[in-house]
């Protein structure tokens, strides 16, 4: 198997964003699909618990990573996912607002990384933050690279979906490289890779499901087939970019192989503005 280049890190830089989820903003806010919305919905309330975990489980090393380059590259991870963290608490209090049951998911989320932290040694926690940076990553992909679904987007909605895609995208290889520094075990960091994809579906689902069914919207057949249409269809964004997923059972794998500058570039200009 050839080595496949890798290409110089993103330019990681924390943005300070205020966003303000008003009353224009349309109920089934993704793409006007109640399954949709219950899933991100569902996405929106695990990110508070879990960017916290990433950022500890990479803290956790500082003090083994000498290179002040991968130092300066930590940092920027810890601001913009902390950054990441305040604009999801404020959106999820919005949802809550109006009926969307995100504060269940974060204590759930919550409850469950707090025993995951309990049964994992700090290597593991470090590969399972990989992981699931490589999972925000290939999901912000799919976001930025089948645009159709922010198009169809309230413009504050698409605006802040985006931000955290743009983002997820700059620090991906960021926690990769502090486990390749400290960790570098490949057998693992694959392991917990599979793992993960179980549980970050299984869960998921679980999470959406739930949503659902607390707003009577879980028997909207149309909408389940639309839904299923825009992500698992031929043209859907999760199977369009799966195979940046598999890519990370490469042995040679390193997130900054994937070349999407152009599309990243083009979404910063197109819904960041004055913050790009
Ligand atoms: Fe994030
Ligand atoms: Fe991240």
């Amino acid at each position: 198997m050839g080595t496949i280049s890798t290409r110089e890190p993103h330019q990681i830089k924390v943005r300070r964003m205020d966003f303000e989820f008003g009353e224009d903003i349309p109920e089934n806010w993704a793409a006007d699909n109640p399954i949709l919305t219950g899933l991100l919905t569902a996405l929106s309330g695990s990110f508070p618990a879990g960017e916290r975990f990433f950022i500890d489980s990479v803290r956790h090393f500082m003090d083994r990573i000498d290179e002040p380059e991968l130092r300066r590259r930590v940092r920027g991870f810890v601001g913009q996912e902390a950054a990441h963290t305040k604009e999801h608490l404020a959106f999820n209090r919005f949802l809550d607002e109006r009926g969307f049951f995100a504060k269940m998911v974060e204590e759930r989320v919550e409850a469950g990384i707090a025993k995951v932290k309990e049964m994992s040694t700090p290597e593991e926690c470090l590969a399972h933050t990989v992981a699931l940076e490589h999972l925000t990553a290939f999901l912000a992909s799919a976001i930025l690279e089948n645009p159709d679904m922010l198009e169809r987007m309230h413009p504050t909605i698409a605006a802040f979906w985006a931000w955290h895609a743009i983002e997820e995208i700059e620090h991906r290889s960021v926690a990769f490289d502090v486990y390749k520094k400290v960790v570098d075990d490949e057998k693992l960091r694959r392991r917990m890779m599979t793992r993960t994809i179980i549980f970050f579906s299984v869960l998921n689902a679980y999470r959406t499901l739930l949503i659902l069914k607390k707003r009577g919207t879980i028997a909207d057949l149309p909408a389940w087939a639309e839904a299923y249409s825009m992500l698992f269809g031929k043209k859907g964004a999760i199977r369009r970019t799966w195979p940046l997923f598999k890519a990370y059972y490469r042995r040679d794998f390193h997130p900054d192989q994937h070349d999407n500058d152009a599309i990243v570039a083009e979404a910063k200009e197109k819904y960041l503005g004055a913050a790009a």
